[in-house]
C-alpha cells in the first residue's frame, strides 16, 4: 500500500475511551507505518505520568507538553498519529499537522465511553474523569467537544465495533480517499 499512498500522516481524534490508542496501534501495524502517541511522548519526556502531570504541573502545564509534542510530530511522514482526548481542543494544534495530516475522529457515544471507561484502572489514568459523577463528566465534555472534533476530515463510529473493525473501517476509508 506504501508505494501508492498519498496520505503523509493520519491522526486519530476523538474522546476518552474512543480507541485511539488501541485502534492506532492496530492501524500503524497494517499500514507498517510507526505508530506515536501524544500522551506517550509527553509521559517519556517527562519520565511521569498524565495523571502525574495534571496533579502536580496543572492542566495547562500537560497542553503546553502537548503542543510542543505536536510540533515535534510536524515533519515526520508515513506515521500514525494518535492522539489524547483533549487535542483537538487547542486549534493551533491540528493545524501544525494540517494540510498534510488526514485528521480521523472515532465517534463514541457517551455510554459506549463510559462502558470502556468503566474500570477503576481507566478513570485513575484519565485525572479529567476524577469527579465524583463520571457519568455526567462525560457526557458535558463529549457536548462540548463534539463540534470540534466534528471538523477532522473524516468520521467512524465505533459504537459496537472492535479494535480490529475499527481499523479495517479507517484502512477502506482511507483507500477511497486515495
Ligand atoms: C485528555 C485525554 C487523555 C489525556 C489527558 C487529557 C482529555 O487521553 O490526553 O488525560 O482532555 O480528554 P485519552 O483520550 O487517550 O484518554
Amino acid at each position: 500500500m506504501a508505494e501508492v499512498w498519498p496520505i503523509e500522516q493520519v491522526v486519530l481524534v476523538g474522546f476518552m475511551g474512543s480507541g485511539k490508542t488501541s485502534v492506532g496501534a492496530e492501524l500503524a501495524l497494517r499500514l507498517g507505518w510507526p505508530h506515536l502517541d501524544t500522551d506517550e511522548i509527553i509521559e517519556r519526556a517527562e519520565r511521569r505520568k498524565i495523571s502525574d502531570i495534571f496533579q502536580n504541573s496543572g492542566e495547562q502545564y500537560f497542553r503546553t507538553l502537548e503542543a510542543r509534542a505536536t510540533g515535534a510530530l510536524a515533519a515526520q511522514k508515513e506515521v500514525l498519529i494518535s492522539t489524547g482526548g483533549g487535542w483537538m481542543m487547542d486549534p493551533r494544534l491540528p493545524a501544525m499537522l494540517r494540510p498534510a495530516a488526514t485528521l480521523v475522529w472515532l465517534e463514541v457515544s457517551a455510554e459506549q465511553a463510559l462502558h470502556r471507561l468503566g474500570g477503576t484502572e481507566a478513570r485513575d489514568c484519565r485525572p479529567l474523569l476524577a469527579s465524583p459523577d463520571p457519568e455526567a463528566t462525560v457526557r458535558r465534555m463529549l457536548a462540548e467537544r463534539e463540534p470540534i472534533y466534528r471538523t477532522a476530515d473524516h468520521a467512524i463510529s465505533t459504537d459496537g465495533l472492535s479494535v480490529a473493525d475499527v481499523a479495517t473501517e479507517i484502512e477502506m476509508l482511507l483507500r477511497s480517499h486515495q
